[in-house]
């Protein structure tokens, strides 16, 4: 039975998360970036659903995630919000809407919010961004915060490889967990650092700590979905468990209808009227 078919409801809030941690219970999240899948991933009971700016990569085809604009966040973001009941929809402000100014940062998360109907927003970095974080949690919108590897400043790093092993970056990444609890995050993603960096980070800030490639020791877990569930097939990190090989069932399918067709197996008379 779905979680949908369960006859009420409760939504995730940013505070459920909170009493999560408070207890022990790890939370779940995934990425989605469109009404289909949205409504799988919610119905099957994942607790955050991510708009995640990696639909630059896994939906548009883009290397990098730094191409995808506002306006096409929001048109994700659109359409998941459309199918989710009971997940939080988290969405991703996309590389230049942020960085500028806080004025341009509230604007931009304003329009997340108002157009796509998400009930928060994930920004990329710490101190340097803490006026934009400031003015957008003033003006009642949750933010979640995302340290480590932060894929917008990919060219700033040069490589995907892991962030803060050296002891200033790992000591600036601390600083920076500590600053967005400060400020009022209610949560904070940790990309790809050591495991026993990302268990300090969520043993000394109180808000929910989600990890990617950050070890077992935070308070919840977050994929890519095209990753986990093997749409995508080149990229294999460590990290990365993939939970089915729908790439072979999908490419399996296709392949199946292209013969049926040639063979003139489909339609038959009753699927004909
Ligand atoms: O854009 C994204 O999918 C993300 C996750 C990798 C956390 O930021």
């Amino acid at each position: 039975m779905s979680v949908h078919q369960s006859s009420n409801i409760k939504r995730i809030t940013t505070h459920i998360l909170q009493e999560m941690k408070m207890r022990g219970e790890k939370i779940s999240m995934l990425t989605a970036y469109d009404y289909s899948m949205a409504g799988i991933v919610d119905a099957a009971g994942i607790d955050i659903i991510l708009v995640g700016d990696s639909a630059s990569n896994v939906m548009a085809g883009h290397e990098t995630t730094l191409p995808i604009t506002l306006d096409q966040m929001i048109y994700h973001a659109t359409s998941v919000v459309r199918a989710v009941k009971r997940a939080i929809v988290v969405v991703d402000i996309p590389f230049g809407s942020y960085q500028g100014n806080s004025s341009e940062a509230l604007r931009s998360a304003i329009r997340i919010m108002k157009e796509s109907g998400a009930h928060a927003i994930k920004v990329e970095g710490g101190s340097e961004i803490k006026e934009s974080v400031i003015r957008i949690l003033s003006a009642g919108v949750p933010v979640m915060g995302h340290l480590g590897l932060t894929p917008q400043s990919i060219y700033k790093f040069g490589t995907y490889t892991v962030r803060a092993k050296e002891e200033e970056e790992a000591k600036k990444l601390l600083e920076d967990a500590k600053l967005l609890e400060e400020c009022g995050c209610f949560a904070i993603v940790l990309e790809k650092i050591p495991a026993s960096l990302a268990k300090k980070v969520a043993e000394t800030v109180s808000i929910p700590v989600i990890g990617i490639g950050a070890g077992g020791h935070v308070d919840g877990q977050v994929l890519v979905i095209h990753d986990m569930l093997g749409i995508t097939q080149e990229f294999k990190p460590r990290f990365l468990r993939q939970y089915a090989d729908l790439q072979s069932i999908m490419t399996k399918a296709v392949q199946d209808y292209i013969k049926d067709v040639k063979d003139r197996d489909f339609p038959t008379e009753s699927e004909s009227y």
